[in-house]
């Protein structure tokens, strides 16, 4: 059995490649896991520290868009779990070429060299901002697409490909679509982890708008459990969301976060909202809790606990990765 997993030195890839390597995933036990990744300023090799010495470990400096490289390493893989993407949304804001290509071409890439080397599975990591905003209820899988920014754009454009590849070419492809992730290893520009290493070194943290803003939080592990599930057993040409069940506001985050290293409200320095904020996130999980069996496992707060621990022990992971984290978070 052999796995290609792009973006794998990436935070999710990576929590995903650790969790295969040390035998999490029954059905993955014997493995071979090729990690395909370009080590853009999100990418970090630190991140596979942990498995790279396993023989049963290989890791590929590359980009998603290089057919030529990608036909190699199509070759003979059972699975592909495709997370390499351009990732953070104010970027997006700022400038979207780069997002296009590795998000949609990239894809398209991707589903071209696993249709040409008659791949096994194709799971397409997705996000939940691919259905825009909802005031109340949540998404399921069969909401429309109105993604609001260009980063959740190219993202339902992947997602679409995706599809197509599936009903043109009969390609065993799933779609996921996960809501906002936490947990060790997230680059110091999404929210949580930005907040927590600002407030260990005493700076100040921003707020966007009224901080009204709603999100569903997922520990990483469960994000990476649902993907195996569907990995295993999904059906092919199905999408399946992933949630947390954590509904909270930013300004009730904040609050946590603050609680979490003894820090108070005059730590929040509030900011200018972001262009095209969605108000609210919310993913229906009814599908891959009856088709799969998935359901969270991490308490949010046990969650939220062991990892701000985590950036409190590993100052060393992500001191260097700050200077490089310029613009503010998810
Ligand atoms: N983090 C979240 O909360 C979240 C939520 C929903 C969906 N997702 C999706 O999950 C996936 C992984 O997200 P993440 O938070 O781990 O992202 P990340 O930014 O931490 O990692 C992305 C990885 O992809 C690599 N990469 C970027 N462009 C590449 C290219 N052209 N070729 C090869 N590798 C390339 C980077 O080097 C990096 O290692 C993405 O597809 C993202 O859209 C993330």
């Amino acid at each position: 059995m052999r796995v290609l997993v792009t973006g794998g030195a990436g935070f999710i890839g990576s929590h995903y490649v650790r969790q295969v390597l040390s035998g999490a995933y029954p059905s993955l036990t014997d493995a071979e896991v090729v990690v395909l990744d370009k080590l853009t300023y999100a990418g970090n090799e630190a991140n596979l520290a942990p498995v790279a010495d396993s023989a049963r470990f290989r890791f590929v400096r590359g980009d998603i868009c290089d057919a030529e490289l990608v036909g190699e390493l199509m070759s003979g893989v059972d699975l592909v779990v495709h997370f390499a993407a351009e990732s953070h949304v104010d970027r997006s804001i700022a400038g979207s070429a780069d997002f296009v290509l590795t998000n949609v071409l990239g894809t398209q890439t991707l589903l071209q060299g696993a249709l040409e080397a008659a791949v096994g599975k194709f799971v397409h990591v997705s996000t939940d901002e691919v259905y825009g905003t909802i005031e109340s209820g949540s998404w399921t899988e069969n909401h429309l697409l109105e993604p609001n920014s260009p980063y959740s754009a190219s993202k339902a454009s992947s997602d679409l490909l995706a599809r197509s590849y599936h009903r043109t070419h009969g390609l065993p492809v799933c779609v996921t679509r996960c809501s906002n992730n936490y947990g060790p290893y997230q680059f110091p520009e999404k929210v949580i982890p930005l907040f927590v290493t600002n407030l260990l070194d005493g700076r100040k943290v921003p707020l966007y708008g009224d901080g009204l803003n709603i999100r569903d939080w997922l520990h990483v592990d469960d994000h990476c459990h649902g993907i195996q599930l569907v990995a295993d057993g999904g059906r092919a040409g199905e999408i399946y969301n992933i949630g947390g069940g954590t509904e909270l506001t930013n300004r009730e985050l904040t609050e946590r976060l603050l609680a979490a290293v003894g820090a108070g409200w005059d730590q929040v320095e509030p900011v200018p909202d972001r262009l095209g904020h969605d108000r609210r996130y919310s993913v229906d999980i009814t599908k891959i809790g009856a088709e799969l069996g998935y359901r969270p496992r991490v308490p949010f707060d046990e969650g939220l606990a062991a990892t701000v621990a985590w950036y409190r022990d590993n100052r060393r992971w992500w001191e260097p990765l700050k200077d490089r984290a310029a613009l503010v978070g998810k």
